[in-house]
């Protein structure tokens, strides 16, 4: 485990640090960390939303169930087949399978996706599909499954109960959970929102402190997007919170995280998210990129499905195909000096830099 390297006071101050100079020593450092513990490749996953069906009722997420006025979308195999032949050809190492929580995505349907995905392909493959049975995962894993992503959004319980209804009697405590994924075998990786309404400056501290804790592979942290359908996005309920205490979800604050989260785990694997990418479609990428992260997860759904899954509203990237995002993310890597990592890109523990 890596102790983080930071004190619970600094990484309050620099969430609290507003100064444009100071901030610019938070920035040089995190680039040094990613630079020297995963090197100046920029690894490539490619994202296939399999399904916007959720049983669940997350306060945040425009997938909750009960949002009856979206278009509900579910692929076949064989269109999950032909996007991991669309990655390979397009170079990816990583191929990520992400949905809502859908159970029509069974144990057998899962098993039997993974098992032609690495019978053609030298992909790896990333799952995340939610809360899933023990059965399930172990399942997933003896096919091949390679990662398993679950964000934890928030190490408030009282805020995250809030947010996160449970399902019927099913609790899933998230934060042990992941640890005990990987001990079947998994790679894991989970994050958090930054600014959902509730979320203050001390609870974003425990969050940055328990990605080091819990010695995450792979951090994926983005700004909360207000979504009208949603409880959290209408301003339904009162979080409770003063003014001063309440985690502005800004930009700034989302380099911050990333540059904290790099410094606490150096070898972690951390995107620049499309959810960053939405706050600022400019550049946000590339500033993502040059405060920390070292991953970016372009977006291989069929066209015709991808304004579906809509987690939050006005996503970027939803009407450009795979080729052009692909063209427009080399084009802005290559820019930066960086360069686009091959190979599956897994998180390395230790060893030479490439
Ligand atoms: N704004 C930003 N991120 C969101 N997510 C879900 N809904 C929203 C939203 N409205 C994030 C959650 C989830 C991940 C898949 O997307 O952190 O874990
Ligand atoms: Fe999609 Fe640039 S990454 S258009």
């Amino acid at each position: 485990m890596n102790t983080a390297c930071l004190t619970r006071d600094e990484i309050l101050a620099w969430l609290r640090q507003d100064d444009p100079a100071k901030l610019d020593d938070l920035w040089r450092r995190a680039d040094a960390a990613r630079r020297s513990a995963v090197g100046n490749a920029v690894h490539l996953r490619g994202l296939i939303e399999v399904s916007n069906h959720c049983i669940r009722r997350c306060g945040y997420c425009g997938l909750r169930a009960g949002h009856s006025e979206l278009e509900r979308y579910r692929l076949t195999s064989d269109e999950v087949i032909g996007c991991a032949r669309h990655a390979v050809k397009l170079g990816y190492g990583t191929v990520v399978l992400q949905a809502g929580e859908d159970p029509v995505l069974t144990q057998d349907w899962v098993v039997n996706v993974i098992t032609r995905i690495k019978r053609e392909t030298a992909l790896a493959v990333t799952l995340s599909l939610g809360e899933r049975s023990w059965h399930e995962l172990l399942a997933w894993k003896k096919a091949g499954a390679d990662r398993y992503l679950l964000r934890f959004e928030t190490s408030d319980p009282e805020l995250y109960r809030k947010i996160h209804p449970p399902h019927g009697r099913r609790k899933c405590d998230r934060a042990r959970f992941l640890p005990a994924l990987r001990e079947i075998g998994y790679e894991i990786g989970s994050g958090v929102m930054i600014g959902i309404p509730g979320q203050t400056y001390s609870t974003l501290v425990n969050d940055i402190l328990r990605f080091s804790e819990m010695d995450l592979d792979m951090i994926g942290v983005g700004p909360w997007l207000a979504h009208p359908a949603t409880p959290l996005g209408r301003g339904d309920w009162d979080p409770a919170v003063s003014v001063a205490e309440q985690v502005p979800a800004s930009e700034l604050m989302v380099y911050k995280v990333v540059a904290l989260a790099r410094l606490v785990c150096p070898h972690a694997n951390i995107p620049s998210t499309t959810a960053l990418a939405t706050l600022n479609r400019k550049n946000g990428r590339e500033l993502g990129l040059q405060r920390g992260a070292n991953v970016f997860m372009p977006n291989l759904t069929p066209l015709k499905y991808r304004s579906l899954y809509e987690i939050y509203p006005a996503k970027a990237c939803i009407y450009e195909t795979a080729d052009s995002c692909h063209a427009c993310l080399q084009h802005r890597i290559a820019k930066m000096g960086r360069h686009v990592g091959s190979g599956p890109g897994g998180r390395r523990r230790c060893g030479a830099v490439a």
